[in-house]
């Protein structure tokens, strides 16, 4: 008999790792149209405030959204300080956002306690994590500056069917955000990636806080996003001194109007940590956004996570891409026949302005299919 020694040491790096794409549902035949008139919109979220080290972690209801029937083309974010100038990844992190689509009745009211967030029904993409977890349509962080969001013709994200919404409510955006001021902390990229032990928690932290499933963290949970909640504070350098400001997101939206000339695309986010359970004829996801690579020492560099995904609904294959975190090496998709359909590989910055970060993971590249081309039809994903 040998023994084998395995180092459970964790290094706590930890990822969210989502792959967002976007499918055409039937094989409906589509002939090139003129290009359509594009409308576009630059907005400003409502301000929030970072200090050194301090964590933001919010949810902002009733973003500024265009309202008419519109199939949407584009969809960037930045991050921004008061004199609307691109914050660098170094200063401020980006560690995501997420545009949630929800309705909401007309005459809500968010004092009232009895109805969370006013009565708000979130509206979740079409892909197949459980509960709250992943709902976003748009949602990307580091690389938000550096990746295209946009969709070819004639393909759209159709928004604001007057059918789709029920008498007396309507369609809302929220962003759920989480950014890092990481200015003066004792080690900037371990402050990234939430590592618990370099954030000045709460007494009983362990005790008072839940994982996703709502049980207690133990105190296994080495980093990640319950290390970094809102107003969670990095260690800082000592002596280390810096204004607070304020900074906002800034988001362009582009698009058409609605009308009948675009093909409407579904989103699907999927998720690599999906551990998906068969019972009987239930198919049960259990989506977790976030995990911890173990440490390996036995020689391999690489380390892979994979989930296999059943999809309810297939569809062709028109965008796709993965929002990761700086450490990857790449994401790819496979189809049920096992062919690589999409592969998602990131660009690290060598600068200093924002946008090129060195070291920080500021682009993911993207796939864009012309399916009469080249169709690539999905029913079953792989995600790695
Ligand atoms: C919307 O809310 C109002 C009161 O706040 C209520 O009277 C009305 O029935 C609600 N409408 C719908 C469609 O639920
Ligand atoms: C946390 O909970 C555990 C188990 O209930 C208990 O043994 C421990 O003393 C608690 N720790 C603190 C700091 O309250
Ligand atoms: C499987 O489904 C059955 C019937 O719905 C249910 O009673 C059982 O608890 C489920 N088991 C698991 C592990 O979810
Ligand atoms: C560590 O690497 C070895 C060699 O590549 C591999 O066989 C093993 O599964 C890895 N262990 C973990 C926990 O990833
Ligand atoms: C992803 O990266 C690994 C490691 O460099 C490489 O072996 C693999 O071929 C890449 N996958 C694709 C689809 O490019």
């Amino acid at each position: 008999m040998t023994s084998h020694v395995v180092n459970m040491r964790l290094i706590s790096k930890s990822f969210i790792f989502s792959l967002s794409i976007l499918v055409m549902l039937s094989s409906t035949t589509y002939s090139q149209i003129k290009s359509p008139n594009i409308q576009s919109a630059t907005y400003l979220s409502e301000k929030f405030e970072v200090g050194p080290g301090e964590v933001v972690s919010k949810t902002m209801f009733d973003i500024e959204f265009p309202t008419d029937h519109i199939g949407v083309k584009s969809f960037d974010v930045d991050i921004v300080d008061e004199q609307g100038n691109s914050v660098p990844l170094h200063e401020t992190y980006f560690h995501h956002y997420f545009a949630i689509k929800y309705i909401i009745n007309k005459t809500h009211d968010f004092n009232d306690l009895t109805k969370p967030f006013g009565g708000a029904i979130f509206r979740r993409n079409d892909g197949t994590c459980n509960d709250a977890i992943l709902p976003h349509y748009w949602g990307f962080g580091s690389e938000s500056r550096g990746t295209s969001t946009k969709i070819p013709d004639p393909f759209a994200v159709e928004l604001g069917n007057p059918a789709n919404i029920p008498e007396g409510w309507e369609e809302k955006w929220l962003f759920s955000i989480m950014v890092i001021d990481t200015r003066g902390t004792e080690n900037r990229k371990s402050c990234t990636e939430c590592r618990c032990d370099q954030f000045n928690l709460p007494q009983n932290f362990y005790n008072m806080s839940t994982e996703i499933h709502g049980k207690p963290l133990t105190p296994e949970y080495k980093g990640g996003i319950f290390c970094c909640k809102d107003n969670f504070q990095c260690k800082l350098i000592k002596g280390f001194e810096a204004p607070r400001r304020k900074l906002a997101l800034k988001y362009k939206v582009t698009w058409v109007d609605w009308d009948q000339q675009q093909i409407p695309l579904r989103f699907y986010i999927l998720d690599s940590t999906d551990r998906i359970r068969i019972n009987g004829s239930e198919t049960i996801h259990d989506c977790l956004a976030e995990y911890t690579i173990p440490e390996n020492n036995s020689g391999d560099r690489f380390h892979v996570q994979k989930s296999s995904i059943p999809m309810k609904k297939g569809g062709y294959l028109i965008y796709g891409t993965a929002h990761m975190h700086t450490g990857v090496v790449n994401a790819t998709l496979y189809g049920q026949d096992g062919r690589t359909l999409c592969t998602s590989t990131p660009r690290y910055g060598t600068g200093k302005e924002a946008g090129n970060e060195e070291g920080y993971l500021v682009e993911m590249s993207r796939i864009e299919h012309e399916i009469s081309e080249n169709p690539k039809y999905l029913s079953r994903a792989a995600v790695t």
